[in-house]
């Protein structure tokens, strides 16, 4: 089936050509006013101005008028934790009244506490919650998210949780990465023998997950109290031999070296990054501009405004010549919040981005921390019809600016409206 959108007033983040945005390259948006769009299947097959429009193309056979309107490609959301049982409105409360994330997880709580209710709940159970999580995601302007397991702690559970993302990712139109997140936390049983849990990892875990072609990445929550950058470096290693390369947790609560040992392996990309101390902004900085690294910095507004912490420097990291990418962290604990269009609008409001600046970095530089940058993340002949129509408004800024509202009048995935 062929569709034309005519008369957008914009048509935001068009590329024929898309690199890993650096530093002073986010500020740049391509965009093409009073436009025209073309989809072909499930793909984006051509646009240009209005005033390029053939008469040939007139002809087409659904043609969508969308006057006033506004389409930019889906946002990317290249962390998240969407899989997961219950809920924990109760530490929310306990956190109101004094007690820290890091009390919380010390005594029990926290990711445990999702280990324990996930370990209770049926793979039918998790799948259909997930499922309802993913189908608000997509009437909220998301395309393609990545989705980690970390919840399930043994071997058994870990693999549900990675059974229950494949099969998110078979049935939905949404693209779909997954990561294996074994190094969470440390169970219960293995609190005085981080060495056994290790091992677990390594020797009863990874080579299922490789064998079943279960996970894309590896993750490690490299922090004071869970994972220390060592240990993280031993588990990397041992899953980058099959194959997964690392997208890691690391300075959310604190500066342990975890941003060495992630440009040291070249991590996909380094996520959180709310303690990060000079040292730690020049090694981002110089290992960006030398290319010795060529990930993302890949921030979670809403995870750090959740937990009252202070934003991420973005600006800084920008600043440096980093390349920035917005994701939300979407799980219990930390961010039980997936809307990337609150996600760019913090960044905006509390991190000092541009809205040019959030716009690529919640959408193609998302696409690159889940290698789908040629898939989607711009409009670009070729990738998948991932469109956000917005509703009418004045402009872009319009978007960050006024949030809050609901701006997305109907979200299209690989060619279809979401309903
Ligand atoms: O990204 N920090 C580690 N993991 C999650 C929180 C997980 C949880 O609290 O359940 C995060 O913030
Ligand atoms: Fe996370």
């Amino acid at each position: 089936m062929t569709s034309i959108f005519t008369n957008i007033k914009l048509l935001v983040n068009t590329r024929q050509e898309f690199k890993l945005l650096q530093g002073n390259e986010l500020k740049n948006l391509p965009c093409i006013e009073d436009a025209y769009l073309i989809i072909e299947g499930e793909e984006i097959a051509e646009y240009g101005s209005m005033s390029a429009l053939t008469s040939a193309n007139r002809q087409l056979p659904t043609e969508i008028n969308v006057c006033g309107k506004y389409i930019l490609p889906c946002w990317c959301d290249s962390h998240t934790h969407l899989v997961y049982a219950g809920s924990r409105e109760n530490e929310f409360v306990d956190k109101i009244q004094g007690l820290s994330y890091a009390a919380i997880a010390a005594k029990g709580g926290g990711i445990l506490n999702s280990a324990k209710k996930f370990r209770e709940t049926t793979e039918e159970e998790l799948f259909g919650t997930a499922w309802e999580r993913l189908q608000e995601l997509t009437r909220l302007g998301t395309g393609a998210v990545e989705i980690k397991s970390g919840y399930g702690l043994t071997t058994e559970t870990e693999l549900k949780m990675l059974r229950v993302i494949k099969k998110l990712r078979e049935r939905s139109n949404t693209l779909i990465r997954s990561t294996f997140l074994g190094a969470h936390t440390y169970p219960l049983e293995y609190k005085d023998d981080h060495q056994g849990y290790i091992d677990k990892i390594i020797h009863e875990m990874l080579p299922v997950i490789a064998s079943e072609k279960l996970a894309d990445y590896v993750d490690v929550f490299c922090d004071k109290g869970f994972f220390s950058a060592a240990e993280t470096e031993t588990i990397c290693k041992a899953a980058m031999v099959y194959g997964l390369k690392p997208k890691l947790h690391v300075n959310q609560l604190n500066s342990i070296g975890g941003i060495e040992t992630g440009i040291k392996l070249n991590a996909l990309s380094l996520d959180h990054l709310e303690t990060l101390t000079e040292n730690d902004i020049q090694l981002l900085s110089r290992s960006s501009a030398d290319g010795t690294w060529k990930g993302t910095c890949t921030l979670l507004p809403t995870a750090a405004f959740f937990l009252r912490m202070p934003l991420q420097p973005a600006r800084q990291l920008i600043d440096a010549g980093c390349a920035v990418a917005l994701a939300s962290d979407y799980n219990p604990g930390s961010s039980p919040s997936g809307n990337m269009n609150l996600v760019v609008a913090m960044s905006c409001i509390q991190m000092k981005m541009l809205p040019e600046e959030a716009i690529n970095a919640a959408t193609i530089n998302g696409a690159f921390a889940m290698e789908l940058e040629k898939n989607v993340g711009t409009i670009t002949a070729g990738k998948k019809a991932n469109l956000i129509l917005t509703k009418v408004v004045p402009s872009l800024a319009y978007l960050p600016y006024s949030f809050g509202s609901n701006l997305i009048e109907k979200v299209m995935i690989r060619g279809e409206w979401v309903q």
